[in-house]
């Protein structure tokens, strides 16, 4: 992978983590990963991350919920980079291991390896829903639930102007899928007891304090990617409110439990 293809560059690594936590590309910190695991027991248990980013997450699921093993996975170069330094700086790299993989599946794990797949804001870079939950289901165990949030769109149309202009600035690999998409996909994979909440309130009025940290705090901001880079951001964050005020871009929770067998 040359570094043209890279989205998660240092520079913007730096950017989210001023935004949202270090250790954190992903809103709401550890309170969030707190509420998507609502009534989910991770005490000894084997998790793959999807998407781990940099790491802060994948750490807090050996460190503060109590995995006993937790495997990260992440496409990109430098955030297995940093995801890795997060690990050993929160001592927990007996328990936490960082791999790079390639997008395709399968993935490189035996099939039944987890107790819990979980993944937090990575699947929007994941085109094909359907084989990932497919291979979701292979990996876990009899049992086993797959837990994740994501970044969706409300419905099967095509995306509103508004959408289509948040989307262009957003610059990323997004394939952004409905809820029915998520659900029908989830189901055809094999799982029960599939679940799925909206969370689009709850980004709407937390979007609306980030984008008011980034206007009055521009100095600390500038400083991670460059004033002009911020000016950009400042408009996709105006873009993505119009969207999120619409319920149009809807982040979920969903999960998922693969029968006993
Ligand atoms: C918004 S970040 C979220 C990272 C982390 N889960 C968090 O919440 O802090 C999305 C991550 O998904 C990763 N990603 C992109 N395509 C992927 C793929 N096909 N498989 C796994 N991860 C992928 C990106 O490299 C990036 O690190």
């Amino acid at each position: 992978m040359d570094h043209h293809d890279i989205h998660y560059d240092e520079g913007f690594i730096r950017f989210l983590e001023e935004m949202w936590g270090d250790g954190y590309l992903s809103p709401g910190g550890a309170a969030e990963v707190g509420r998507l695991l609502e009534g989910v027991d991770l005490t000894g248990k084997t998790v793959l991350d999807i998407g781990c980013g940099s790491g802060g997450i994948t750490a807090g699921l050996a460190k503060d919920f109590g995995a006993a093993k937790v495997v990260g996975i992440d496409v990109e170069e430098p955030v297995c980079r940093e995801a890795r330094q997060k690990v050993l700086a929160l001592g927990v790299s007996d328990k936490v291991e960082i791999h790079q993989i390639s997008p395709e599946y399968p993935m490189p794990f035996e099939a039944k390896s987890f107790d819990i797949v979980f993944s937090k804001d990575s699947i929007v870079h994941i085109p094909d829903k359907e084989s990932m939950c497919y291979e979701s289901f292979r990996l876990l165990k009899p049992g086993g639930w797959f837990v994740a949030s994501d970044w969706l769109i409300s419905h099967d149309d095509a995306p509103s102007a508004e959408m289509v202009a948040y989307l262009k600035l957003e610059d990323l690999d997004f394939g952004m899928a409905s809820p029915t998409r998520y659900r029908t996909a989830l189901q055809a994979a094999g799982f029960d007891h599939v679940s799925l909440r909206n969370r689009n309130r709850w980004y709407f009025e937390e979007a609306k304090g980030e984008l008011a940290r980034m206007m009055h705090d521009r100095p600390r901001f500038d400083a991670t990617m460059g004033k002009e880079e911020i000016d950009i951001q400042v408009e996709l964050w105006q873009a993505m409110l119009v969207v999120l005020e619409k319920g149009e871009h809807c982040p979920h929770h969903f999960r998922g439990q693969k029968p006993m067998g």
